[in-house]
């Protein structure tokens, strides 16, 4: 795992776009993982300007999303899909044809999955996943559980990310309980992974992703199993490790070129 503190938010949100970017320019066809939130929010905003500006050509790159709530259609203003077009699609030349996120209506939840997984061997596999993180641990929508779920599935939301995820809707009441997420398995087959994570909410599941036992019980604790990790955090995210580890991380790290 690389491990990158940075300032504040926005300097969080610069590098994970530079992060990406270079992905972009050394493979222009690559096959990106998005994941929504309000931690890449910034990453977006910084991935649209340098898109504007010439720097970033998007028009070979085919994208995969985590994830989607369950019972909102695509056009749903507080659906995965809606996000991704308002912050990111509608303002960078994608073709939308490349553009994948799983479905949360469907006739047939198995299908409907294993359908999202084709698509992605299909594309060749993710070049690079892009995480958030929850305050409970959960990467795309994989809750803590005493198992883990390795492929797209279905899932039910526990009460802290609904709770978490409140702030989206006028009332908690509306707040999906169920999801389709990638699986850990999924997400771990990627060939490399950029987590983010910011503010304080964040500090313990941090902690544990770094320094914790894997354990199902903190999902992004398999992450230490994966061989090509960044995180990249603020220095409230970054709050809880320990001072020789964030000594270390402070010295800034610059990922290799391939
Ligand atoms: C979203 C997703 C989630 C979020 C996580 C953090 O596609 O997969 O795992 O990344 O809930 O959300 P924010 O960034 O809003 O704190």
């Amino acid at each position: 795992m690389r491990f990158i503190v940075v300032e504040d938010y926005e300097s969080l949100s610069r590098k994970a776009a530079e992060f990406i970017g270079q992905e972009i320019i050394s493979n222009p066809s690559m096959v990106l993982g998005l994941a929504t939130g309000s931690t890449p929010l910034g990453t977006y905003r910084h991935l649209v300007e340098d898109a504007k500006s010439g720097k970033l050509d998007f028009s070979r790159v085919t994208t995969f999303n985590l994830d989607e709530y369950i019972g909102l259609p695509p056009s749903h203003e507080q659906s995965y899909s809606s996000f991704m077009w308002r912050h990111l699609f509608s303002e960078i030349s994608i073709d939308p044809a490349r553009v994948h996120l799983p479905l949360g209506l469907f006739e047939d939840a198995e299908a409907a999955c294993a359908q999202y997984e084709k698509l992605i061997e299909q594309a060749g596999g993710i070049d690079l996943q892009l995480l958030g993180i929850g305050n409970n641990g959960h990467i795309g929508f994989n809750e803590p559980d005493d198992k883990l779920g390795a492929r797209t599935h279905i899932v039910r939301l526990t009460e802290d990310t609904i709770q978490a995820n409140a702030r989206f809707f006028e009332k908690e009441s509306e707040v999906p309980r169920e999801a389709i997420t990638m699986g850990v398995g999924t997400i771990m087959q990627a060939k490399k992974i950029l987590l983010l994570a910011s503010g304080w909410s964040k500090a313990k599941a941090i902690q544990q992703t770094i320094h914790g036992e894997v354990d199902t019980e903190v999902p992004s604790t398999v992450l230490q199993m994966h061989r090509d990790v960044t995180i990249i955090a603020d220095f409230e995210a970054a709050s809880l490790l320990d001072l020789s580890e964030v000594y270390i991380c402070l010295k800034e790290y610059q990922p290799p070129r391939e």
